[in-house]
């Protein structure tokens, strides 16, 4: 941070302590909900709930078994509502066993967030995209509300109305709008071009959900697909533009793109919701550093999946983790001879490992990454940024 900045947040640190009440100025804030909004990177359930349950080995680290997660374990969101003593998120989708009292997840694995003109049987697309999410969400505010005044169950299944707006309203989103133009054969700079629609519908459903009484905002950054096996398996690219951790530098520098027009929406939007408090945290970078310093982070193996079969990456996109294949004459499941998750960044050549989550929710968490650098639980405050 240079000087400048420095001063003007120790500058608002007073301020807002002489302006609020004392030391309580910047009291950690107690969400007593999450909502999120997102992809695989967040999924905990949603897309299993609808089309199927993410098959064995998912799961095996922490629950032991499929739990709706794209990872071997828990996911950065787990670990962030895990920080705040919160249960983990039940996905809105699943109708069996969720409670939704301390809030709901609405991201899908393969969401994007604009809606993709393919079905998820063609491309992999997820069909909830971040609108249809909105919806889901501005259906649940409501009806939740009218459910919760039958009494009973539904009280303690269901958010109290003030919940929406002291609630941390989280977002990662992002990537699969940039690999869907990829896969739809377009260039990096036709790629580059839909960017700034992506990112204007983006910050829509920002709006919509402040003007729905949301308040906080939590909003990572897309990763360095470019490190990620599914893409640099898919799309060939010139030895000279793989950089030395072994990424994909155009897609790479695709997600940095995007990423810097979604710092730009965060600014504006801070200018056009005047309550809100909205954090744009880095992950990107964090991610780029496990995949390209793993040793610095007790990684293993930076790029080379854990559940996977063939290849480079050891990674077959027609041979993928809980597959069942014949080997040999015998019947094989994919995943089951990794058998050590957690040195390895990469679980199945698109999700990181629940290790590697581990890692970027504590490098996250204190706000160093973070723009403002304010930590997860003080992210209630409206802090001048950078
Ligand atoms: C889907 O098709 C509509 C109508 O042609 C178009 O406006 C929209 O941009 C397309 N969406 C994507 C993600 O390509
Ligand atoms: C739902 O979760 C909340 C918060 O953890 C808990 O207080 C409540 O008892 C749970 N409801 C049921 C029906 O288990
Ligand atoms: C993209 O190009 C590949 C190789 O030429 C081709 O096999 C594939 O069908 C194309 N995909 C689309 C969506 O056009």
């Amino acid at each position: 941070m240079e000087a400048k900045r420095l001063i003007g947040f120790y500058a608002a640190l007073v301020l807002s302590s002489l302006v609020g009440c004392g030391t309580l100025a910047r009291a950690s804030c107690d969400f007593p909900a999450i909502f999120n909004f997102g992809d695989s990177n967040s999924d905990t359930g949603g897309l299993s709930a609808v089309f199927g349950q993410a098959p064995p080995p998912h799961g095996e680290t922490y629950f032991r078994s499929p739990a709706g997660r794209y990872a071997d374990g828990r996911l950065v969101v787990d670990f962030i509502a895990q920080s705040f003593g919160l249960p983990y998120l039940s996905a809105y989708l699943d109708a069996v066993g969720s409670n939704f009292s301390h809030g709901a997840n609405f991201a899908t694995a393969g969401s994007t967030i604009r809606p993709q003109n393919t079905t998820l049987h063609q491309s992999g697309f997820s069909p909830i995209s971040l609108d249809v999410q909105f919806n889901e969400f501005y259906e649940f505010r409501r009806r939740s509300q009218v459910a919760r005044g039958r009494g009973g169950v539904y009280e303690k299944l269901l958010p109290k109305e003030e919940v929406f707006s002291r609630a941390l309203y989280t977002f990662d989103i992002g990537q699969n709008d940039l690999t869907a133009g990829y896969f739809l054969n377009m260039s990096t700079s036709e790629v580059k071009a839909y960017i700034p629609d992506v990112l204007g519908q983006f910050k829509n459903i920002v709006k919509y959900l402040y003007g729905e009484g949301g308040r906080y905002f939590w909003i990572h950054n897309t990763g360095p697909v470019g490190c990620l096996p599914y893409v640099m398996e898919r799309i060939p690219i010139l030895a000279s533009q793989v950089d030395r951790a072994g990424c994909a530098s155009p897609f790479n520098e695709v997600a940095r793109v995007f990423n810097h027009g979604l710092k730009k929406v965060v600014t504006q939007l801070r200018k056009e919701l005047p309550l809100a408090a909205i954090t744009y945290v880095d992950v990107y970078a964090i991610k780029y550093a496990l995949s390209s310093q793993p040793k610095k982070y007790g990684f293993k193996h930076p790029l080379r999946t854990c559940c996977g079969h063939g290849g480079k990456y050891n990674y077959n996109i027609h041979m993928g983790c809980g597959a069942k294949i014949t080997v040999g004459g015998k019947e094989v499941l994919v995943g089951k001879s990794c058998e050590d998750p957690s040195v390895h960044v990469n679980w199945d050549g698109v999700h990181y490992t629940e290790a590697a989550n581990k890692q970027i929710f504590d490098h996250i968490v204190g706000g160093s990454f973070s723009d403002p650098p304010v930590p997860l639980n003080k992210a209630c405050h409206r802090i001048p940024s950078q």
